[in-house]
């Protein structure tokens, strides 16, 4: 390429000027330094685009904790973390979390909302900008929700099921043997719930942002918080209900291993929801002036509030029901769908009772999804170049087409297994287990050693803010968090995969 001369001294000002001559489209195409501004305007052109008013924003800083609340307080909050934790050791498993909560969660939400927010961009186009090479890192990230989302839609599909069942008054068969079987095991029901749950997330993501998500947010994070706590004192008063309390709470330390530990990171990050792109496109909606630090405390208080509690309202009401037994603790998927609608059933007002708690399950599993379908729709919306609604439909399709095998797993095609899995536990464990350990421990070696930590230091002191906890930040993205998570990504693949087991 030549340089043509009209262009020359004035070419590397990217001055008004020259970008006028482009306009008039008098561009010499044979023109390198042409060539570099036509590109540099659009892709400007392109950036102002996204970062205007069609991306949308959070109003404030309420507005934005809440809706990352949202996202992070979900299935794993309710169902996932009271197992665990008796599962652990009670106590020392809270205390191990509590530890990595504070360390671990708080210095990759960090990374992940300043990215989102000094890019203004979803994942894809962030990681991008900051770094070409890392473009990667960007693609895995949001490949992550894309496979939980469907997923985790067939179980909010249950959930609604269940809560429709005890709002009618239903609760005795909700709480007969073969209730989950018997309605799981039917095709084409098991699709109708997904479908309807699908519906109910799309409807709240089309709204937008500060429409939609912040205001669903804004009324369902506190009636969950109500409901949470109203559940736990009734339980606490059961019969029999405080020897649980001591069995959450009381530290065993016979049971602490390396394994509590891993147990705990795993959880973390599929409770706070990282390393899934979710909070780059939602700090990518975040105000300049809203403190990133104090954000991230108040969505950590929330997230391990409502675990703990969670684990009140459940761990209790199962050890009085099953009288002690502690295996009854340990059923994974069923304790929900098939042990707790017992102990309602059997509690007085447990109709009522049964009804609230799974309005909570569901308000909580739906403020997560709405999470990951927002996180999708705003990567396909930035890719693409087309608005919110296309984008949404892409998604649903997307949705039903990864979601029907997971719904029919239970049934007509429980026969077809991939690796050992069925649909539905192959794409958790995929997604979980082998995804997102790999897009944290990138994400901590970008920032660490690419971008380097000042890069984020300097988005979260924008505005005078300041960063008190920035050394603990430096020392887990450089060194602790990448060693810890290599670990977990080789123990969580080995148990996966029935080598070890965790
Ligand atoms: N954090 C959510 C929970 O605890 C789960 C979730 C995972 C939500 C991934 C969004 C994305 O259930």
């Amino acid at each position: 390429m030549r340089r043509c001369k009209r262009n020359l001294n004035v070419a590397f000002s990217f001055s008004n000027k020259v970008m006028s001559i482009c306009d008039k489209k008098k561009v010499d195409l044979n023109c390198e330094i042409c060539d570099n501004i036509a590109r540099l305007k659009s892709n400007e052109h392109r950036s102002s685009k996204a970062m205007s008013s069609n991306r949308g924003s959070f109003s404030g800083k309420i507005g934005f904790i809440l809706a990352a609340a949202g996202s992070a307080v979900g299935l794993g909050n309710i169902w996932r973390f009271p197992y665990l934790a008796a599962q652990y050791g009670g106590g020392i498993f809270l205390l191990v979390y509590l530890i990595l909560t504070v360390t671990f969660g708080f210095a990759l939400m960090t990374a992940e909302i300043a990215i989102g927010r000094k890019t203004g961009l979803s994942t894809v186009g962030a990681f991008k900008k900051l770094n070409s090479r890392f473009a990667f890192l960007g693609y895995m990230g949001s490949v992550v929700p894309m496979i939980i989302l469907p997923y985790y839609c067939v179980i909010g599909g249950w959930v609604t099921k269940y809560a429709v069942t005890f709002l009618t008054g239903n609760a005795t068969s909700a709480a007969s043997d073969t209730f989950f079987a018997n309605f799981t095991g039917k095709s084409t029901e098991s699709v109708l719930w997904l479908l309807l749950y699908i519906i109910l997330t799309a409807v709240v993501v089309l709204l937008g942002v500060d429409k939609g998500i912040e205001k669903v947010s804004k009324i369902m994070m506190p009636v969950l918080v109500v409901i949470t706590i109203f559940i736990s004192v009734y339980t606490l008063f059961l019969p029999g209900a405080i020897d649980g309390v001591l069995y959450y709470i009381t530290p065993d330390f016979s049971k602490f291993s390396v394994k509590t530990v891993l147990a705990a990171m795993g959880q973390l990050f599929y409770s706070m929801s990282i390393a899934m792109g979710i909070m780059v496109t939602y700090g990518s909606y975040l105000k300049k002036d809203v403190s990133i630090e104090t954000s991230v405390r108040g969505i950590e208080l929330f997230d391990t509030g409502v675990a703990f509690v969670s684990g009140l309202m459940i761990v209790p009401a199962v050890f009085a029901f099953s009288g002690g037994n502690q295996e009854s603790l340990g059923q994974g998927p069923g304790l929900m769908f098939v042990t707790l609608p017992k102990v309602f059933d059997s509690m007085p007002g447990g109709t009522f009772i049964g009804a609230a708690f799974f309005i909570l399950v569901f308000l909580a599993a739906l403020t997560s999804s709405i999470s990951l379908m927002e996180t999708i729709v705003s990567i396909v919306k930035d890719k693409f170049n087309i608005n919110r609604v296309w984008s949404c439909i892409a998604v649903i399709v997307l949705c039903l087409v990864l979601g029907i095998p997971s719904a029919l797993g239970s049934s007509v095609w429980a026969e077809i297994k991939i690796l050992g899995f069925q649909f539905l536990d192959f794409f958790d464990f995929i997604s979980n287990s082998v995804l997102m350990p790999i897009v944290a421990l990138i994400t901590c070696i970008f920032v660490g050693y690419v971008i380097k930590p000042h890069s984020i230091i300097e988005e979260v002191e924008l505005n005078s803010n300041k960063f008190k906890q920035r050394k603990l930040f430096v020392i887990v993205i450089k060194y602790l968090a990448p060693v810890c998570i290599v670990l977990i990504l080789i123990s969580s693949i080995l148990s996966g995969l029935g080598i070890v087991k965790i």
